[in-house]
């Protein structure tokens, strides 16, 4: 039997995940890292550090399975991010991570030097936004000249672990697509885009499909962390396109929301489709010949975490002297409080939002209070309001034609039962979850176990994406809608027409709480 491993480089730590043929888990491994806001807005790593997560977790998982049983490697990780490194490989700065706000100004400029939104959007499938990869090596030009005269390649962070591992300067379709310097629809680099730039190509690497070889580990690479020279490693995926596959979103029809620190509505797609604002990401999936349509909130399971430690000092205390998950309390009490909250709605932007949204000045609000609502509402409408932004995204898919017949959960946040009751409600749609084991509990390592899938496909054990999640992934608990579904449906309308009420007091008051500080 072969082995396959997946490794991701996530927001707050890289994880290794082993895998046997037929998709069980056998060993797993986890290194965290901080990240850091020199300014607010901005977000900022070093790669040195997924460097050393990385080989720390791989010797880790090397302990359980011997190197020479790993058949394939798979890379994935957060997007968008910004690597950049002189001519002999040296990192000139620390990355500029996804969450990072800095750029507006360099996204309006790269928008007009291509003549306007419209023209972008028919060119690279996505507005400019100031996540991705382009705007911000504009930022480094304007504002740290003396680094970016020495930057010789550009790379997205997992891209950064294949230099180390293998030497080569390579990348795939899926998270190139979030570097606005893709022709999402022919999957190559947009000559227009990089030429508007002023980008020299010669700066990005090779673009690969995400299931095929891409480099081999190097003897240095070997050396360092225990694999064997020549091991192949293959493009990956980055870390939307690695989890869809990790929970078997490769036809149309099945549908996730991940509900991380950010929340993701993911729908692949059998032919290239645009949202005709751009206002769904549409990218290349990690399986060849297909694309992904992906909204993206940006504080998904995250606003229930602020709400955990902004309101919850209590619950953390009760979990910690009787030894309880402080979420699991969380939700208890929001399962006192009736659907809907009594019309206490809460609007989850507490870092500003992306979809549909993309505004960096969207705030977090709670609507509708009045004397009868306790915080066991509040808990409830955060759960609520989250539930209301995935299904924003949901709707704009709806609005495309895209038939949904399921949503798969996934991400910590949906290991919730009344969570994922609440989407299955709000979504009118059966909510499933994958390859769930009541022994064992919810499996929360979707990328990495994407990006092992990959691998397997570049390996040969699989023919292809679909057969090798054919072969894996099973659904093993569902929840169908329930008699709420009219609650929400109504509440839902009163959410849709908050934001637009309020954007413009959203912009007023950041500008009044910048200047205070
Ligand atoms: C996707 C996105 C995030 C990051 C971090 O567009 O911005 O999912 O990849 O996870």
């Amino acid at each position: 039997m072969s082995f396959l491993l997946g490794i991701d480089v996530s927001t707050t730590a890289t994880k290794a995940v082993v895998m046997d043929e037929r998709g069980n888990v056998v060993a797993t491994a986890s290194d965290e890292y901080e990240f850091f806001t020199p300014r607010p807005l901005w977000a900022e790593q070093n790669p040195s550090d997924w460097w050393r997560a990385c080989v720390n977790v791989i010797r880790r998982v090397l302990e359980k399975i011997p190197a020479r049983e790993i058949a394939g490697i798979g890379l994935t990780g957060q997007m968008h991010g910004l690597v950049l490194l002189d001519k002999d490989g040296n990192v000139l700065r620390p990355c500029i991570m996804w969450n990072d706000q800095r750029t507006a100004k360099q996204c309006a400029e790269i928008t007009e030097r291509v003549g306007g939104a419209k023209n972008v959007l028919q060119l690279i499938g996505n507005p400019v936004l100031p996540g991705f990869t382009a705007p911000k090596i504009l930022w480094v030009r304007e504002n740290e000249p003396e680094v970016y005269a020495r930057a010789a390649h550009v790379l997205l962070p997992k891209d950064y672990l294949r230099y180390m591992l293998t030497g080569a300067y390579a990348t795939e379709v899926s998270d190139a697509s979030g570097t606005a310097l893709l022709d999402v629809a022919k999957r190559d680099w947009s000559d227009e885009l990089l030429k508007a730039s002023d980008i020299p190509r010669a700066w990005l690497p090779d673009v690969f499909e995400s299931p095929v070889v891409s480099a081999k580990i190097s003897a240095g690479a070997a050396r360092e962390t225990g694999l064997v020279q020549g091991t192949p490693v293959v493009g990956g995926g980055g870390d939307q396109a690695a989890q869809a596959v990790g929970t078997g979103i490769v036809q149309e029809g099945i549908v996730s929301a991940t509900l991380g620190t950010s929340g993701v509505v993911f729908a692949s797609s059998d032919s290239y489709r645009l949202e005709p604002n751009g206002l769904l990401h549409a990218f290349c999936h990690a399986a060849p010949n297909k694309w992904h349509l992906m909204g993206v909130m940006l504080s998904a399971a995250g606003s229930f975490r602020w709400f955990r430690d902004a309101l919850g000092e209590e619950e953390k205390r009760e979990a910690r002297s009787e030894n309880k998950d402080v979420y699991e309390i969380l939700t208890a009490e929001a399962a006192r409080v009736e659907a809907g909250c009594e019309g206490l709605i809460f609007l989850p932007y507490l870092t500003g939002e992306r979809t549909p949204y993309p505004d960096p000045n969207a705030r977090g609000t709670f609507f509708g209070i009045t004397l009868r609502h306790s915080k066991d509402h509040f808990a409830r409408a955060v759960l609520e309001g989250v539930a209301y932004g995935l299904r924003d995204s949901l709707e704009l898919m709806r609005a495309l034609g895209l038939n949904i017949s399921q949503v798969r959960a996934s991400g910590g946040g949906a290991r919730s039962a009344l969570w994922r009751q609440i989407l299955a409600d709000v979504f009118n749609s059966e909510i499933a979850l994958v390859n769930w084991n009541p022994e064992s509990g919810f499996r929360t390592e979707g990328a990495a176990y994407g990006a092992a899938l990959l691998a397997g496909v570049g390996a040969g054990v699989y023919a292809s994406v679909e057969e090798a999640c054919a072969q894996t992934i099973r659904v093993t608990n569902s929840v169908t809608p329930s008699q709420y579904v009219g609650v929400y449906k109504e509440y839902y309308q009163v959410y849709r027409g908050l934001y637009p009420a309020l954007k413009d007091s959203f912009e007023k008051v950041g500008a009044a709480a910048a200047r205070a500080v």
